[in-house]
């Protein structure tokens, strides 16, 4: 399938999505609930007065984070629902987030010198061709700008933890139709189904790492984390295995 086939289904397929995907409240960012957890607020550091671009921002949760913390953000999504979303509650809350309606595989020209770039929790998915996409956010990226990765890991997108435990994805075939797990998908699915076509991908760790140094960034950290809930079935080993994994690469 091209890219632009590609793209062009998973807007429809998001855009479906987006009257029932709302993300945290204004009372939970009025309350000073952070969307980024603490390990990401690590990996970004302080953002005061940083330039910061987000990829799949989505409902915008992340990019409001970064601007309460002082940030001039730009969040980029394919879904007009969602950035409309995105766009009242920066307006409820008072802060400025420049969202826009983009592909992140083909960005506008100006869209260039940020600090950090972010992509999060089912973002890198949505990538047709990660080398062309890791080389392009690499000259988006300011002189010493970090991009940071913050994703499900790849091994457990392809496990599916229901006794006997079975592998239901390919960790070395990345192209992916719809999901044969439900545990995969949106969470929203759970309640409307998920019979709209879409096409993701699942990259594994060594593509990831593959294309960020091909990118001619430095890698500076990959961390992968344990979190036993999406890995409930396995009772007490559910800690056994990483679901998460957290990468940060500089320019
Ligand atoms: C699971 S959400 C992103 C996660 C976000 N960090 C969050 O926690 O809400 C996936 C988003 O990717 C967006 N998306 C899919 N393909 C895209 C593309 N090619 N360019 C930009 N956004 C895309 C979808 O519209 C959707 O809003």
């Amino acid at each position: 399938m091209e890219s632009a086939e590609v793209v062009a289904r998973n807007r429809r397929y998001w855009e479906a999505l987006a009257p029932h995907r709302l993300g945290e409240s204004i009372e939970f960012f009025e309350a000073g609930g952070s969307a980024l957890n603490s390990d990401e607020l690590d990996a970004v550091g302080d953002v005061r007065g940083r330039r910061v671009l987000q990829l799949a921002c989505s409902v915008g949760d992340e990019a409001l984070t970064f601007a309460r913390l002082g940030a001039e953000v730009v969040a980029v999504d394919l879904a007009p629902g969602h950035l409309a979303t995105g766009r009242a509650k920066a307006e409820a809350l008072g802060l400025a987030v420049d969202f826009r309606e983009q592909d992140m595989m083909a960005l506008a020209p100006e869209l260039t010198g940020f600090d950090l770039i972010f992509i999060s929790w089912g973002g890198i998915c949505w990538v047709p061709d990660l080398t062309r996409w890791a080389a392009d956010l690499a000259s988006r990226l300011a002189p010493g700008g970090v991009l940071v990765i913050s994703e499900h890991h790849p091994l457990w997108e392809v496990l599916t933890v229901t006794a006997p435990m079975r592998v239901t994805g390919n960790y070395f075939a990345p192209a992916r139709d719809g999901y044969s797990d439900p545990l995969k998908a949106p969470q929203i699915t759970r309640e409307l189904g998920d019979d709209i076509p879409s096409r993701s991908y699942v990259w594994s760790l060594g593509a990831v790492v593959t294309a960020v140094l091909n990118a001619g960034l430095t890698l500076r950290s990959l961390q992968e984390f344990a979190e036993p809930d999406m890995y409930a079935d396995l009772g007490d080993q559910a800690g056994h295995l990483p679901a998460t994994y957290l990468l940060t690469a500089v320019r």
